[in-house]
């Protein structure tokens, strides 16, 4: 049997070149136990991921983190990653971003960048960094617009920034952003921790729905808004990846790859790595792709629910995270068995403190 039977290859990586990163948010998604730097891939590695990558279909690679500027190879990856025809996208902090940097990964193919805020002025902003960023980013977006490049920014909402929204989407507006990200933290890694004091309220939420709507009418064909919602509050869960190992893989730094970038929290699953065996392989054929892939392994309600074709049963690493068990329909759904699990969540008191990363 052909192993690529009735798979289809892969559009995007994500390539998390480092966890190193000079920032300390407490909704960072990233595993508590990071990848020590010398555990990472060095760049000979990386650059054979590329090609497998290419090789395999991949046409999108986000360079990722961590901090992605802080791999003194960045440079290289970017010149191989476009000369193998590949849309390469920048996510960054913007800290360390120069108008020579920005300006020499332009040449080098760069075509995109994604830069994080973490809210709409310096003293909110850098509060929840954890470090003085704000007007480095403001900076960074400077030279990203004058060299050229499309700039999306991506706010993570919580708790201690939502009321600065409409803030935020007049910041995005001043960096020249064509997208603007608002997704609201989803609870992996480092952020289930701080889950109870990042979760914003109900009125949060409420408050939160007519300025999106009402700015993503003003904005229409200046600057696309994509608004991710806070799912604990919603009836059905999110399409999460558009189905396991369907259309993207995370590579960690140390070259584990992953369905997803929190997969790695699915202690159950094994977990292979560019390091033991080849790109195609892990996808076409490895038990961590294959265990959730399309509809076998789903149990009821998903089994027999029209939905599943829509959110595929929503996400499995929340329901590995809510319930022990990866396979359970995704607990935020109310036509899961666990969904109380979910609403007990939102009725803790949650009048606590983050815990910053690092
Ligand atoms: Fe989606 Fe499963 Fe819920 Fe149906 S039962 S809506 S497929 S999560
Ligand atoms: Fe891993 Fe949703 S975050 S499947």
């Amino acid at each position: 049997m052909d192993v690529t039977d009735g798979v289809a290859a892969p559009l995007g990586m994500l390539a998390e070149l480092t966890h190193r990163c000079p920032l300390h948010c407490p909704y960072c998604s990233n595993p508590v136990e990071l990848v020590a730097r010398a555990a990472e891939l060095d760049t000979a590695e990386w650059l054979d991921v590329l090609e497998q990558a290419r090789a395999l279909g991949v046409l999108q690679v986000h360079l990722s983190g961590g901090e992605p500027l802080a791999r003194r190879d960045l440079p290289e990856l970017v010149t191989r990653a476009s000369e193998l025809g590949c849309y390469v996208n920048l996510v960054t902090s913007g800290l360390g971003l120069t108008a020579e940097r920005v300006a020499d990964l332009a040449d080098r193919g760069l075509a995109h960048v994604q830069l994080s805020v973490q809210g709409a002025e310096a003293a909110r902003a850098d509060r929840i960094a954890g470090a003085r960023a704000h007007e480095r980013k403001i900076a960074a977006a400077e030279v990203v617009t004058a060299a050229g490049l499309p700039l999306t920014v991506n706010a993570v909402l919580n708790r201690a920034n939502h009321d600065q929204l409409p803030g935020i989407i007049a910041l995005a507006e001043r960096m020249g952003a064509e997208r603007l990200e608002l997704a609201n933290t989803q609870y992996y890694g480092w952020a289930l921790r701080n889950r109870a004091a990042l979760q914003p309220t109900r009125e949060q939420l409420a408050a939160a729905e007519p300025v999106v709507r009402a700015a993503t009418e003003r904005l229409r064909g200046r600057m696309e808004i994509v608004y991710v919602l806070a799912d604990y509050h919603e009836e059905f869960p999110k399409p999460c990846m558009y189905g396991w190992g369907s259309r993207q893989f995370t590579v960690a730094p140390d070259g584990r790859v992953l369905p997803c970038p929190a997969a790695s929290v699915i202690d159950t699953l094994p977990v292979a790595s560019v390091r033991e065996r080849p790109l195609a392989e892990i996808w076409y054929a490895s038990e961590t792709f294959n265990a959730y892939r399309g509809e076998d392994w789903m149990a009821e309600p998903c089994r027999s629910c029209a939905r599943r074709t829509v959110d595929f049963g929503g996400c499995r690493c929340q329901a590995f995270l809510l319930t022990g068990d990866a396979a359970a329909t995704d607990p935020v759904c109310s036509r899961s068995p666990n969904r109380g699990m979910v609403d007990a969540l939102l009725r803790a008191p949650a009048d606590v403190e983050f815990v910053m990363r690092g």
